[in-house]
């Protein structure tokens, strides 16, 4: 939620920053700005995406080696211009820019308020501004003071950067709860929410912890806890290409996303999985085997696709490894007192590794003792810090807001975690182990095989663009695939879907057929087939249209569905990493056909670092 890029050194800072900026857009894309520190202060804001911000700044005085950028998710205020970052303090000496939520702003702003201070948006971000600035000035403080001692009374989460009028060749920068990334170089900084703006720059970057304050030089970074003691920046190396973050000729980054799935689901196969010597080897589970596999019972931590993927997950582990699951939307199971006892195993799952309430959601569930096992795509990020054990996707940046690829790597990963620990615990024969072994190194192939189908499903897009409402349904695991199915079309076609349990939808939903109703059937050859036979008629005997996504070859479902979408058969188990392709392109393809803004869709952002 809301993109931060800054620089210092020998280059423009404009064009690195807008162009970092552009790369952060799918954190949110409300408004734009920049801050360019020249001789004072030069700011540039706009509503709207970081285009409309570039035609502001045509023929503008852009010069300037210092300077902090902005893409905003709005939180506190409307989109607009005067709510967007940078803000500049009451003396005009200070800018800066903010990620995250000050909860107890209200408090802070009367205080403010009663010391004569005017405000010129309605961001809780003027009002951490110009606390810092109010102390700075009654105490005399250096700017790293004042900015320590606000933030010892500032509640909630926030990545900041100040440039400061009178220090011309300093950035200073402070994070708790929101991802900061600082890349080194020579004679240059460059900082961010995510890695992506840097990586063309440098491969060198340190990731700031909570509580940390950073003061950056040209030529120099010390960072420093909220105690004014001096940390040791911990540099890592960037294991990210610059190809991995552009479109590579699609048309949209979800598009890409989607048909990069055959490679991404073999890189979280790669080195891991072997066949012929009949083993799975992920070194951040093996080496906590232990706890992992005398777990009394799992808890699966997540939001949106995340959760559906462990909804997926709980009917795999609970099959293979019968231990007892329940999945939690982590912003439920932060607030409501939950019972963890010692021998619980918390599995989190996050595609950004930095959605808020997940994140505090385990920080409680550690603090009373669980061990958390994180299944997290993004490397270094305040998930993957935080489990005591994990396993990375490794399914490459995912920029689309959708997400796409992260739920399939996720899927893939989930189900080697649940083989391991089967394994472990003996609840797995051998002959069933070796044939999930070799379904899923079938996966990237079968894949592709659903992907050939785009064409035919760019077609089906056009013939149901217009509906209003669509209903998506599924059994045992392609239940979830029906939830995830769902939710892509709302998210991107703005359509409203509703995902249920096939014979759940007797229980109400069913209501809702009549002729003008798409019902999309999850519907692959498993236990449940022939249930969901009869829940397809159901449907059309109230004559619901049928779209169905069925095994290659099924002319039972051909002969009853309106559409059918065949993709290859698999176990199962496996079923749903492939069953849910198909659906990703309806949503794309009607999303396009649309004319909307797949990778940016309205009032979403792409990690919620907000609860
Ligand atoms: O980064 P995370 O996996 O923790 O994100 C969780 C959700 O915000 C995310 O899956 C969201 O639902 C996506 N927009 C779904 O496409």
């Amino acid at each position: 939620m809301c993109g931060i890029v800054a620089y210092i050194g020998h280059r423009q800072a404009y064009p690195v920053i807008v162009k970092g900026l552009k790369r952060l857009e799918y954190r949110g894309y409300d408004s734009a700005g920049v801050a360019l520190l020249n001789h004072g202060v030069k700011l540039y804001k706009k509503k709207g995406k970081v285009a409309a911000l570039e035609e502001t700044t045509l023929g503008k005085d852009l010069d300037g080696h210092i300077g902090i950028g902005h893409t905003r998710w709005a939180t506190h205020g409307e989109p607009s211009d005067r709510n967007a970052h940078p803000h500049l303090s009451a003396n005009g000496k200070l800018a800066m820019i903010h990620n995250g939520i000050i909860e107890n702003y209200a408090l802070l702003k009367q205080e403010l308020i009663k010391k004569g201070y005017r405000f010129h948006s309605d961001t809780d971000t003027e009002v951490l501004l110009n606390f810092i600035e109010d102390i700075q000035e009654n105490n005399g403080s250096t700017l790293e003071e004042a900015l320590r001692i606000a933030l010892k009374r500032v509640v909630g989460a926030y990545v900041i950067v100040l440039i400061d009028k009178d220090n011309p060749d300093t950035l200073i920068a402070a994070r708790k709860g929101s991802p900061l990334v600082i890349g080194i170089g020579k004679g240059e900084h460059f900082l961010a929410s995510d890695a992506s703006p840097i990586v063309e720059y440098t491969k060198e970057v340190v990731y700031v912890n909570d509580y940390e304050i950073a003061i950056i030089k040209p030529d120099e970074l010390i960072l420093k806890n909220l105690g004014n003691e001096r940390q040791t920046p911990f540099i890592q190396k960037l294991d990210l290409e610059l190809a991995a973050i552009e479109k590579g000729g699609y048309d949209h980054f979800m598009l890409k996303e989607i048909f990069e799935q055959p490679s991404t689901i073999y890189d979280c196969l790669r080195g891991r999985l072997d066949v012929i010597q009949g083993t799975i080897t992920m070194s951040g589970i093996r080496n906590n085997m232990d706890k992992i596999k005398n777990a009394n019972r799992i808890l699966i931590v997540a939001c949106g696709t995340s959760w559906h993927a462990g909804l997926i997950a709980e009917y795999v582990i609970e099959e293979l490894c019968r231990i007892p699951v329940e999945v939690e939307y982590a912003s439920e199971f932060r607030y409501r007192n939950p019972i963890i006892h010692k021998g619980d195993m918390i599995i989190a799952i996050s595609q950004s590794g930095e959605t808020a309430d997940t994140l505090v959601a385990l920080e409680n569930a550690k603090e009373q003792g669980a061990v958390i096992l994180g299944v997290v795509n993004v490397v270094g990020s305040s998930i993957a810090r935080l489990s005591h054990a994990g396993a990375y996707t490794h399914a490459g940046p995912e920029i689309g807001v959708a997400s796409t690829k992260a739920f399939t790597a996720q899927l893939t990963v989930l189900t080697m975690v649940a083989l391991m620990i089967a394994k472990e615990r003996n609840t797995i024969t051998r002959d069933r182990y070796l044939h999930l072994l070799n379904e899923l190194n079938e996966v990237p192939e079968k894949v592709k095989k659903a992907l050939e189908a785009a064409e035919h499903i760019q077609k089906l897009a056009l013939k149901y663009k217009d509906v209003s409402d669509a209903l998506y349904l599924g059994r045992g695991y392609n239940f979830p695939v029906a939830l995830e199915g769902a939710l892509k079309l709302k998210e991107i076609s703005y359509i409203h879907a509703e995902g249920y349990p096939a014979a759940e939808m007797k229980h109400g939903p069913i209501a809702l057929v009549d002729e003008s109703l798409p019902v999309v059937f999850v519907a692959t050859r498993d236990t449940y087939h022939e249930k969901i036979i009869s829940n397809i008629q159901e449907i059309k005997a109230r004559k619901g249209k049928v779209i169905a996504v069925i095994t290659e070859g099924d002319e039972i479902i051909t002969a009853m569905a309106d559409d059918v979408l065949p993709v290859p058969e698999a176990d199962e188990l496996i079923a749903p990493i492939i069953s849910t392709i198909p659906l990703q392109l309806l949503s794309y393809y009607i999303g396009v056909a649309k004319g909307y803004d797949v990778d940016k869709p309205r009032n979403l952002a792409k990690s919620v670092t907000v609860e």
